[in-house]
């Protein structure tokens, strides 16, 4: 099964990618993560991304896209996959779905996490507290907030418009929102593109 599970920041895509990777047995690819991971290792690309990710605004497509293309390559993706912050805008859907019809993986679903900001912004707040991630801080939550409304919540009708997008309420216990996601899976629309 192949999934793209969208929402906005913090609205519990690692959380529950994690859950479907667990329950489904398919990998889970987060460019947040891999660009974290890049960042980590101070690799060009991570000095790169760092700054940008800091400021709350987007890696460039052309980055991002080319590791997504080498995680994909990897052959735990073959029994499918989740990803978990891609695409994030038009251009970047436009090129998910190019490279999938390439290498003959096209999406089964896609999953959209509904989260009202107010719930957002405190689970960042609790999470800068606990962990201190960098982009977690109020100004750059409201700034991801804002690239998000801008250029990732249209990404949702264009995968309306395919037949393949489910909205999914993201509020409440982690559990039952797990849950929640696999009975849409279930009863998924067939795809029309
Ligand atoms: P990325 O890592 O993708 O971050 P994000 O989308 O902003 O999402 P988060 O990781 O903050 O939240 P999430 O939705 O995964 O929720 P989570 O489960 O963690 O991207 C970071 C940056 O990388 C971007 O800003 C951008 O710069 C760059 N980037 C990434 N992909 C890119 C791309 N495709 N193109 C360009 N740039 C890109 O949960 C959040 C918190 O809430 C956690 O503490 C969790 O424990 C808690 N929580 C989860 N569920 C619940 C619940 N039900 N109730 C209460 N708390 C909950």
């Amino acid at each position: 099964m192949r999934i793209v599970l969208l929402g906005a920041p913090g609205s519990g895509k690692g959380t529950q990618a994690a859950r479907l990777k667990a329950e489904l047995g398919i990998a889970h690819i987060s460019t947040g993560d891999l660009l974290r991971a890049a960042v980590k290792a101070g690799t060009p690309l991570g000095l790169k991304a760092k700054v940008v990710m800091e400021a709350g605004q987007l890696v460039s497509d052309e980055i991002v896209l080319g590791m997504l293309e080498e995680r994909l390559a990897r052959p735990d993706t073959r029994a499918g996959f989740i990803l978990d912050g891609y695409p994030r805008n038009l251009a970047q859907a436009d090129a998910l779905d190019q490279l999938l019809k390439r290498i003959g993986q096209p999406l089964d679903a896609v999953l959209k996490l509904n989260v009202p900001d107010a719930d957002i912004v405190a689970r960042c707040e609790i999470r800068f507290k606990a962990e201190g991630r960098a982009d977690d801080n109020p100004e750059t939550v409201r700034k991801r907030l804002q690239v998000y409304a801008q250029q990732t919540a249209p990404v949702a009708d264009y995968y309306l418009n395919r037949g393949l997008l489910s909205e999914i309420d993201g509020v409440g216990a982690i559990g039952a929102i797990s849950a929640r996601l696999l009975a849409a899976l279930q009863s998924r629309p067939a795809a029309t593109a």
